[in-house]
C-alpha cells in the first residue's frame, strides 16, 4: 500500500491547476449508456474512481478509451451494445457512486441489476431514494442476494418530490427521465454544479431539461439520444483543497483553471477567518497575510458550505486563532480526521455533529491513517505545517478522488513524495 512521506514548514509558491471534477465526470460517463453514438468528455481527471467506472462500464461492453495526457484527458465512451446490463459487487464496493448506472441502465435496456452499496466509513449511505424515485417512473424492482433488479416496458414522466436532498439520486433519475414518455417534475433537488454540469451533456444529446441547478427540473421525455462533446467542469473541491493548502503554510499560491462562482460559501468563510483572496475570473489566488482567526462552518447542501470541504477546513482551523465549530449536517460519521488530526498535535473534540476546534495548536509529524478521501486530504493540510516528517498510510483513499497530488504540491514547493520515491524527483 502506498504512503505519502511529507515534511512540513514550507510555504506553497506559485501557481497550481486544477483538473476535471469527479463527481461531474462519473454521471457524465454513466449518461453515455443512454446512446449507442460515441460521447465525448473533456477534462476528465485522472484519478481511481474513473479507472473504477471505466471497468465498470467496460464490464458491460461498452468501449471506453481514457486518453490522458493526450488532448484535454479526453475519453471516449461508445455503448453501441451492452451485453451485459449488471453492475457487479466486486466494482460497487470499491464506489458507491456506482449505483448511477442505474437510472440509464434501465432507460437504456428496459432492464438494470446494480449490487447494492454497503455503508462507508463516513455513513450509511443508502439509495433508497433513488429506488422510490425509479418506481414512481414504473420500474417494478426486487432486491435478493445483494442485488437490486429493476425492469420496465419503458419509463413513464413523474412528480417526484425528493424526501431529502440527493446529488446523485437526482443525477440517476435525471438519468431515467430523459428517455420516458411524457414530461416528469422533480422538486427537492440537488442544486449542485455537478448537476448542471450532467444535464449540459444531457441536452447536448439531444435531452430536453430545464430548470438545472434549482431546487426544480423539468424533463421532457425523447425517444432517443445520440452522441456528443461536452467538457467537464473543474473540480471545485480540489481547487478549495489547495486554497487551503495555501493559506494554511502561508504561502502566495495562485489556484488556475477554477471556477470561483462554484466556490462561494469557501471563499466567504476563508475571508472571515482572515486568508486574502483575489478572486479572478477563473483563477483564486490565496496569499498569507493576516493572522488567521476562528470562524464556524455547517455544512449544508449546495451552495452552503460542502461537506466534501469539512475535513480539510478543520485542519486550517487548528492553526487559527480562537475556537471554531465545526457541524456536519449531510453525513453521520463524518469525523474520521478527528482522531488523527489530534495525534498530530490538535485539540478537537467532537459531540454528536459538532466538533470543537481549539485552534493556534502547533502541529508535530507524525504517522497517521488515511480513512476517507476528504479526510485524507485533512491530513495532507495538517502535515504541510507539522513540524518534521509525517508519513500518511492507505493514500489509495486519496488517490480516488485527486489527480497527482504529490506531483502538483511538490510543483509549488511542498516536500512530498510517495514511499519509494526520493524528494524533488518528478
Ligand atoms: C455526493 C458526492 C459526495 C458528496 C455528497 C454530498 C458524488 C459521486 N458524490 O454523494 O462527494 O459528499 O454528494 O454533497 O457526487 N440519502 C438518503 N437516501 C438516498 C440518497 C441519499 O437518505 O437514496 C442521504 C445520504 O445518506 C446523505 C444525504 O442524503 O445523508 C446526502 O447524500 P447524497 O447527496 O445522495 O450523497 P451522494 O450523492 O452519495
Amino acid at each position: 500500500m502506498d504512503k505519502f512521506v511529507i515534511r512540513g514548514g514550507n510555504p506553497l509558491l506559485g501557481t497550481i491547476k486544477v483538473s476535471g471534477a469527479k463527481n461531474s465526470a462519473l454521471p457524465c460517463m454513466a449518461a453515455a449508456i443512454l446512446t449507442e453514438d460515441e460521447v465525448i468528455l473533456e477534462n476528465i481527471p485522472q484519478v481511481r474512481d474513473i479507472e473504477t467506472e471505466r471497468r465498470l462500464l467496460e464490464s458491460m461492453g461498452a468501449e471506453v478509451e481514457l486518453g490522458y495526457g493526450r488532448a484535454q484527458h479526453r475519453t471516449s465512451i461508445k455503448c453501441a451494445v451492452l451485453s451485459d446490463p449488471v453492475a457487479k459487487y466486486e466494482i460497487v464496493k470499491t464506489m458507491r457512486a456506482s449505483s448511477l448506472v442505474l437510472g440509464p441502465l434501465i432507460a437504456r435496456t428496459g432492464m438494470a441489476r446494480v449490487a447494492m452499496p454497503g455503508g462507508c466509513a463516513i455513513g450509511g449511505r443508502p439509495i433508497d431514494l433513488h429506488i422510490k424515485g425509479l418506481e414512481a417512473m414504473g420500474a417494478t424492482i426486487t432486491q435478493e442476494h445483494g442485488y437490486l433488479e429493476a425492469r420496465t416496458n419503458r419509463l413513464k414522466g413523474a412528480h417526484i418530490v425528493f424526501d431529502k436532498i440527493t446529488v446523485t439520486g437526482t443525477e440517476d433519475l435525471l438519468m431515467a427521465a430523459v428517455m420516458a414518455e411524457g414530461e416528469s417534475l422533480f422538486e427537492n433537488c440537488a442544486r449542485e454544479p455537478e448537476v448542471i454540469d450532467l444535464a449540459a451533456l444531457l441536452n447536448a444529446m439531444g435531452a430536453q431539461i430545464k430548470g438545472a441547478g434549482t431546487s426544480t427540473i423539468r424533463i421532457k421525455g425523447v425517444a432517443k439520444l445520440h452522441g456528443a462533446r461536452h467538457r467537464i467542469n473543474p473540480d471545485r473541491i480540489e481547487a478549495g483543497t489547495f486554497l487551503i493548502a495555501g493559506a494554511i503554510t502561508g504561502g502566495d499560491l495562485n489556484v488556475d483553471c477554477c471556477n470561483p462562482a462554484h466556490l462561494g460559501s469557501l471563499l466567504g468563510k476563508l475571508e472571515q477567518c482572515g486568508v486574502k483572496l483575489d478572486i479572478g475570473k477563473e483563477n483564486v489566488r490565496v496569499r498569507s497575510g493576516n493572522k488567521l482567526v476562528a470562524a464556524d462552518i455547517t455544512t449544508e447542501e449546495y451552495p452552503g458550505f460542502p461537506t466534501d470541504m469539512q475535513a480539510q477546513y478543520m485542519a486550517l482551523a487548528t492553526q487559527a486563532e480562537g475556537t471554531s465549530v465545526v457541524t456536519e449536517n449531510i453525513f453521520e460519521n463524518r469525523f474520521m480526521h478527528v482522531g488523527e488530526l489530534n495525534r498530530m498535535g490538535a485539540n478537537i473534540t467532537v459531540q454528536g455533529r459538532s466538533a470543537t476546534v481549539r485552534g493556534g495548536t502547533k502541529l508535530q509529524s507524525a504517522a497517521v491513517m488515511c480513512s476517507d478521501l476528504r479526510a485524507s486530504a485533512a491530513l495532507v493540510l495538517a502535515a504541510l505545517v507539522a513540524d518534521g516528517e509525517s508519513i500518511l498510510d492507505r493514500v489509495y483513499h486519496m488517490d480516488r478522488g485527486y489527480e497527482r497530488l504529490e506531483e502538483k504540491l511538490r510543483g509549488v514547493g511542498a516536500q512530498i513524495r510517495r514511499m519509494g520515491e526520493v524528494f524533488g524527483k518528478k
